[in-house]
């Protein structure tokens, strides 16, 4: 290698779960370059899919992401609206920017569009959190999965069932490299600003308007924390009436629940008339999208957390906290309790979900870490691609 060689990568965000993600790789590349054979040129690309202020520039700020170089404003829509739109307008920026490598975060439709781009328009693939499978093709993060591993040439994985889905799905070992899970690097980043936070602070800041009187809280005690956004939960009013009802009548007798409430969840309990009911329920607080620093608060300190996000669901892993998961299946089965992890799935339907609570409220705290999730994935996902863009040449001698 000699000291003139330049690599330009063009990386992408679109919604909030990627923000964590790409975080630690930027630090990465900077580090990088401080003392790289390679200069690595680097250019972010946020598809403007999520564009509330607390759901992009608050983790923006929070973790030092340099101001996107370009956005593309795509905002909301219908997945084929997202998706297309996102292809129209990512197309020209391969054409503009010429780069060496996309890199591409999660499962999101920013993720999916681009990676189609790429491809269409012959650029090197790497995709970051590959070969997670739900098996739910009902899910459109999994059609976004499907295509972007498929099409991928460096598939980065967080866990060792990753790297074998993939295997199973006839993609060549030599395109798979396990390098551990990038959210955790931030995980560990972040987890020593976060208990600095107070919890009383994070509530009185984030409490949606004229919900509760702070001073009233009381949260000497134990407490749960939900968060709620998969359209499987939110987006049928008989699914999410009787999750509403559980936790207003059941849940928040027993212990007090914070609740940071998504706008897709905002406005579907808004359309299907819940809004009041969860406004006005004893022992229930409800939160605007909170900052990652906030959430990592309330999670070290919860007695449980219900979720049906897949990144929640990971860092419970890590922090140990029991996590009740509102889904049927999982892409991160690592996190699972039969893997050493700290969650259940229990679905959506109330009677399953009413029983793994009365059996987790029970437990502790417990911990776990599984291999390379170490804080160091995004190193290693630099050092990768530099190595996979500049093979060592064979010296003198050697045959090819
Ligand atoms: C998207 C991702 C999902 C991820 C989630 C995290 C896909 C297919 N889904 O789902 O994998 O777990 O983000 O949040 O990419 N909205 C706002 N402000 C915003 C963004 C959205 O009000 O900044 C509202 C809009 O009404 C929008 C709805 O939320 O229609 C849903 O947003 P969308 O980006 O389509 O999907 P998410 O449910 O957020």
């Amino acid at each position: 290698m000699n000291s003139a060689e330049k690599m330009k990568i063009v990386s992408i965000v679109g919604a909030r779960p990627n923000f964590m993600k790409i975080a630690p790789f930027i630090r990465a590349i900077e580090e990088y370059n401080q003392n790289g054979q390679v200069k690595i040129e680097h250019v972010l690309v946020h598809t403007g899919q999520h564009y509330d202020d607390n759901m992009s520039k608050a983790f923006f700020e929070a973790l030092n992401i340099p101001e996107a170089d370009i956005n593309l404003g795509i905002g909301s829509g219908t997945h084929a609206e997202q998706v297309g739109q996102t292809m129209i307008a990512f197309e020209k920026v391969v054409w503009q920017e010429k780069p060496d490598w996309i890199v591409v975060v999660g499962d999101v439709n920013a993720t999916c569009a681009c990676s189609i781009t790429a491809k269409k328009e012959n650029v090197r693939l790497a995709h970051i959190e590959a070969g997670l499978r739900s098996r739910d093709m009902t899910m459109p993060e999994e059609v976004n999965r499907l295509v972007t591993d498929r099409l991928s040439d460096l598939l980065f994985t967080p866990d060792r069932l990753s790297g074998e889905n993939l295997l199973d799905e006839g993609i060549s070992g030599e395109k798979i490299k396990f390098v551990g899970n990038i959210m955790i690097d931030t995980l560990e980043a972040q987890r020593k600003k976060a208990a600095e936070l107070t919890i009383e602070d994070i509530l009185r800041t984030n409490c949606m308007e004229g919900h509760i009187d702070v001073r009233s809280i009381g949260l000497s005690s134990d407490f749960a924390l939900l968060t709620l956004h998969r359209p499987s939960n939110v987006d049928d009013p008989a699914v999410l009436t009787d999750i509403v009802h559980f936790l207003t009548n059941e849940l928040t007798k027993d212990m007090k629940l914070i609740w940071t409430v998504h706008p897709r969840t905002e406005k579907q309990l808004k359309a299907f008339g819940l809004w009041h009911k969860v406004l006005s329920a004893d022992g229930l607080i409800l939160l605007n999208p909170l900052g990652y620093h906030e959430l990592l608060r309330l999670n070290m300190a919860a007695k449980i957390v219900l979720t049906d996000s897949g990144g929640l669901q990971e860092e419970c892993c890590v922090l140990g906290t029991p996590c009740l998961t509102f889904r049927w299946n999982t892409e991160r089965p690592i996190t699972l309790r039969e893997h050493g992890g700290a969650s259940v799935l229990v679905g959506n339907d109330v009677g399953h979900i009413r029983i793994g609570y009365s059996q987790m409220r029970q437990e502790n705290r417990a911990p776990s870490r599984p291999e390379l999730w170490d804080g160091k994935t995004a190193a290693r996902i630099v050092q990768a691609l530099v190595s996979d863009q500049f093979p060592k040449k064979p010296s003198t001698g050697e045959i090819p």
